[in-house]
């Protein structure tokens, strides 16, 4: 008879709030690159675009978890992007030093501030520090921004946009600390030219946010924020996990597993140096590029650069490959955004790269979309999580994960990942959300949850499960192996046990109808 193994007693202290957690936890990313915007979310021809050329299909998917920002249009690609050429009638294509290819200018500015306000969500702009310079990037919030006042607002208006697009959020440059960046600066230089370019910006509109390109790096990170950190409301870093910008091997779900053991690495660095500079309070991180899985872009921007267009286009299409996407992607954006929560008091923005094709959570092309393993994360944390991130526990009996051949760790990693979050119910009653994700490839793990100094007499409990029928589940045309089920109501009592099914992104919702939990 093997014998029971004890659940994991969870403890949850509601009235202690660790932070308010930002809705731009939840943004996305959209670059010039590949299908993403032509063929992606911008199809003039397709019989799903709308009156504006955009796939209706693809923003009906994308308002139905809400997104609050989009950062656009790179990435490389904005490194080379002068973006004077993509307003006005007389767009003409040039060629993106950056992907190689041509970029044909019809989705520019003023289409992008379009389907952001479409969408429901806030334009985040990021600049060209690689070719561009602080004035013409100063003249982009000039266009964006002021009523009438000089050319570029001038401009607006005569390109048939009488109000200011009130773009708030803005970022000097992308990944300039690298070699692979069009116009990688030294950090020397970085911080001085930030500021020169966050005084003319703010010179123009003293209201918006700026963020700038940053690293776990205490040379880049010291010398940006020596020059220009007063300036700055935020500071960019970007996480790709699985490495697949050359070979295209997809780690499958066990390696995955132990990608999330290094979920913090970074951010802990980033919080350190900004502790150490005294910024904490006053300069947010974006993480304005994640995603585990790297793009694949073979031979485009490494040192030995493929002249071989069939290699450095053709290969690109692998990123399509939906097959690719399973339950271990889901489960690592489950641990990343709890991540997140958890330094929601420094965090306040965080991007999916990207939002659509390429290794987005919607796959799109002629005949439709496909929502991916991931699309559904964002589902859920949209749904059900609360605005609160409050204080949980685990109280023993902490199931660990298996070793497994791939594991090149010293320690062992948790099989759950747990996250509280406190907010309000559909009846304006107080609830709890727990989002509880299993690890493990294999087994369940049963939970016993406590609500610390509270009582719920009358609480009631449901389930939302992510899950598909294996770890290496996922979705494409007529296969949607990935769903969101939900279970109960069930009476909730103190010391309720759930058990988690392997592989799973869970959201426990515990709601107290007729009591607020803090009455
Ligand atoms: O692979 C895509 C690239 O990843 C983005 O353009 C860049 O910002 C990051 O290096």
């Amino acid at each position: 008879m093997l014998k029971k193994k004890r659940s994991c007693s969870i403890h949850i202290n509601p009235l202690r709030i660790l932070a308010e957690r930002s809705p731009f936890l939840y943004g996305q990313f959209l670059e010039h690159f590949h299908r993403q915007i032509y063929g992606g979310i911008f199809d003039p021809q397709s019989p799903f675009a709308d009156e504006d050329g955009f796939r209706s299909d693809v923003l009906d998917a994308l308002r139905e978890i809400g997104v609050p920002i989009i950062r656009w249009p790179g990435g490389c690609f904005v490194s080379a992007y002068h973006w004077k050429t993509g307003v006005g009638n007389n767009r003409m294509p040039y060629f993106d030093k950056a992907w190689r290819v041509e970029e044909p200018n019809w989705f520019g500015t003023d289409e992008f501030v379009k389907y952001c306000r479409k969408l429901g969500a806030e334009p985040y702009i990021c600049t060209n520090a690689g070719t561009g310079t602080p004035e013409e990037m100063s003249d982009w919030v000039e266009y964006c921004n002021l009523k009438h006042e000089g050319l570029f607002a001038k401009q607006r208006i005569l390109n048939g946009y009488q109000e200011p697009h009130a773009v708030k959020y803005w970022s000097i440059g992308n990944e300039n600390w690298g070699p692979h960046e069009m116009g990688s600066w030294l950090s020397t230089q970085w911080g001085p030219m930030v500021r020169e370019a966050a005084k003319m910006m703010q010179h123009v509109d003293p209201s918006i946010e700026l963020s700038a390109a940053a690293l776990p790096d205490p040379d880049w990170n010291l010398n940006l924020l020596k020059y220009a950190g007063d300036y700055l409301d935020w500071i960019s870093i970007h996480g790709y996990w699985d490495p697949l910008w050359q070979e295209n091997h997809p780690a499958g779900y066990e390696k995955v597993m132990l990608y999330t053991s290094r979920l913090e690495t970074d951010l802990l660095k980033v919080e350190g140096l900004l502790s150490a500079t005294g910024y904490t309070d006053r300069i947010r991180i974006a993480y304005d590029e994640w995603n585990l899985r790297g793009w694949h872009h073979p031979g485009i921007h490494t040192l030995k650069q493929s002249a071989d267009r069939a290699v450095y286009i053709g290969a690109q299409d692998k990123n399509d490959d939906n097959s690719t996407y399973t339950m271990a992607d889901a489960v690592f954006a489950a641990c990343f955004l709890n991540m997140c929560h958890r330094h929601a008091r420094t965090v306040g923005m965080a991007n999916f790269a990207p939002a659509v094709n390429a290794r987005g959570i919607i796959y799109a092309d002629k005949e439709g979309i496909v929502k991916r393993s991931t699309y559904y994360v964002f589902w859920l944390y949209t749904h059900y999580l609360g605005e609160q991130v409050v204080d949980l526990w685990e109280n023993g009996n902490v199931p660990l994960l298996e070793r497994t051949s791939e594991d090149t760790l010293n320690n062992d990693l948790p099989a759950l990942d747990l996250l509280a979050t406190a907010g309000v119910n559909g009846t304006g009653g107080r609830k709890i959300s727990i989002a509880a994700v299993n690890k493990d490839p294999e087994h369940e793990h049963a939970v016993s949850l406590s609500i610390d100094g509270q009582e719920m007499k009358a609480g009631h409990l449901i389930v939302h499960t992510l899950n598909g029928p294996d770890k290496d589940s996922y979705n494409d045309r007529g296969r949607e192996e990935v769903r969101v089920k939900d279970e109960g109501p069930f009476c909730f009592r103190d010391g309720y046990e759930i058990s988690l099914k392997p592989h799973s992104v869970n959201i426990i919702e515990i709601v107290s109808p007729e009591r607020g939990l803090n009455a």
